[in-house]
């Protein structure tokens, strides 16, 4: 039997939502450049769900449809309310409250196309409210209300913060998500495809995939990011830190992907915007950490930084706490996630590889009785 750990190289799908050619990022044949100056979160929502980029009239109707969409239900919120706030990882919360939301949906088990794509619909409107809800919960504040005039972005920051976050807030954030939101078979997707083969529901496979986005081998980097920025605390301390990190062969979190060799191409912007707003924010040395840490690890060790590197520097200069920054690329990957759940139902195969067999050989039973 021929292994591939980790399953490198091995292609499980065929898929039209993005893909990944000589370290080229593309959705539905699009540009990941292209799409992070130019889109609208919602717009690039449209894109992987229906192949095209809206028209206007069907942009501002699927914006609409969003933000109508966007209230949870009061049992959520109490739900949300009831958990050890304190002790709770955000994503655990989060895996917990997208489950539970399931189970106030009619058409929770209804496998028609329509009833799955109105669960789409409702998923991605509802995440960026249960993630804004459980952080202020947590802190003794009600939860704000989402707001039917402001966009994807802005109504997250908006409901998080309680106040209206201004443009550059905004557009940094639109293009994080934007950014963030589909990647091929990576592992939270291709778990999310795994349990909807099965023909289990779109809760089930979202559910799923949020907690495989938790860990800090994917998703769960960018928190991992930030404690090592805090850490390491200023310039002068990168060098010591990083090398004793690298001699003793650990890690360093934001570096290294699977599948980009020469960089992954949404580093880039996020680099960009970390330099704008931590400048703005009148705290460069976050900035200027991390490009030493690049600097080092790429020279030492050939390994570029990933999308989770950077995000970390700009969603600290949004505001953000740091435990929030994995809940963050849940709600942008919440598009893509359902994007491949609703391809998936399309051509259906169970997914469902074998393992080679590597214990011991024929064994002969022995009575329990017998065993000493
Ligand atoms: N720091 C130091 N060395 C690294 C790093 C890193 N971040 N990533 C890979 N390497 C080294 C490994 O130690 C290994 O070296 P060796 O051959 O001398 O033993 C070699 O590069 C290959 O590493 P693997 O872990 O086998 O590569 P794999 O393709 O399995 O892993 C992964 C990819 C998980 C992303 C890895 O690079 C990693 O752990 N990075 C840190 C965590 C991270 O940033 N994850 C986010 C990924 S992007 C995303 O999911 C959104």
């Amino acid at each position: 039997m021929n292994t591939a750990r980790g399953l490198e190289g091995v292609v499980a799908a065929t898929s039209s939502i993005s893909s990944i050619i000589d370290d080229k990022l593309t959705y539905v044949g699009y540009d990941i450049d292209d799409l992070a100056e130019n889109a609208l979160f919602e717009e690039v929502v449209f894109l992987l769900w229906h192949r095209r980029l809206p028209k206007k009239q069907e942009l501002e109707d699927f914006k609409k449809l969003l933000a109508e969409n966007a209230p949870i239900p009061k049992e959520l919120i109490d739900h949300l309310k009831s958990y050890p706030n304190q002790k709770v990882h955000p994503m655990a919360a989060l895996r917990t409250a997208v489950s539970f939301l399931g189970l106030f949906d009619d058409e929770a088990d209804v496998f028609t196309k329509e009833a799955n794509y109105n669960k789409a619909v409702r998923l991605q409107a509802k995440i960026p409210t249960i993630v804004a809800a459980f952080s202020r919960i947590r802190k003794g504040l009600e939860p704000v209300e989402p707001r039917k005039d402001l966009n994807f972005a802005a109504n997250f920051l908006y409901m998080l913060n309680g106040e209206e976050p201004d443009q550059v807030a905004v557009e940094a954030f639109n293009k994080a998500l934007v950014l963030h939101a589909d990647h091929e078979l990576n592992a939270s997707t291709f778990t999310a495809r795994v349990c909807v083969a099965t023909l289990s529901d779109v809760y089930s496979g979202v559910t799923s995939a949020i907690s495989a986005l938790k860990g800090p081998l994917h998703g769960g980097a960018n928190e991992q990011v930030m404690k090592m920025l805090m850490e390491i605390g200023s310039v002068e301390n990168v060098e010591p830190y990083i090398r004793k990190k690298l001699a003793n062969k650990e890690k360093i979190m934001g570096f290294g992907h699977r599948v980009y060799r020469n960089g992954d191409p949404r580093a880039k912007h996020l680099k960009k915007m970390s330099e704008k707003l931590t400048k703005l924010t009148g705290e460069p040395k976050w900035y200027d950490i991390s490009t030493k840490i690049e600097s080092i690890v790429t020279a030492e060790k050939n390994i570029p930084p990933n999308v989770d590197f950077y995000s970390a520097s700009v969603y600290h200069s949004l505001g953000i706490e740091h435990d929030l920054f994995t809940p963050i690329f849940a709600i942008s990957r919440m598009s893509g996630w359902l994007a491949h759940i609703l391809e998936q139902y399309e051509n259906n195969r169970l997914i469902r590889p074998r393992a080679e067999y590597v214990g011991p050989g024929k064994q002969t039973y022995v009575k329990l009785e017998d065993r000493g």
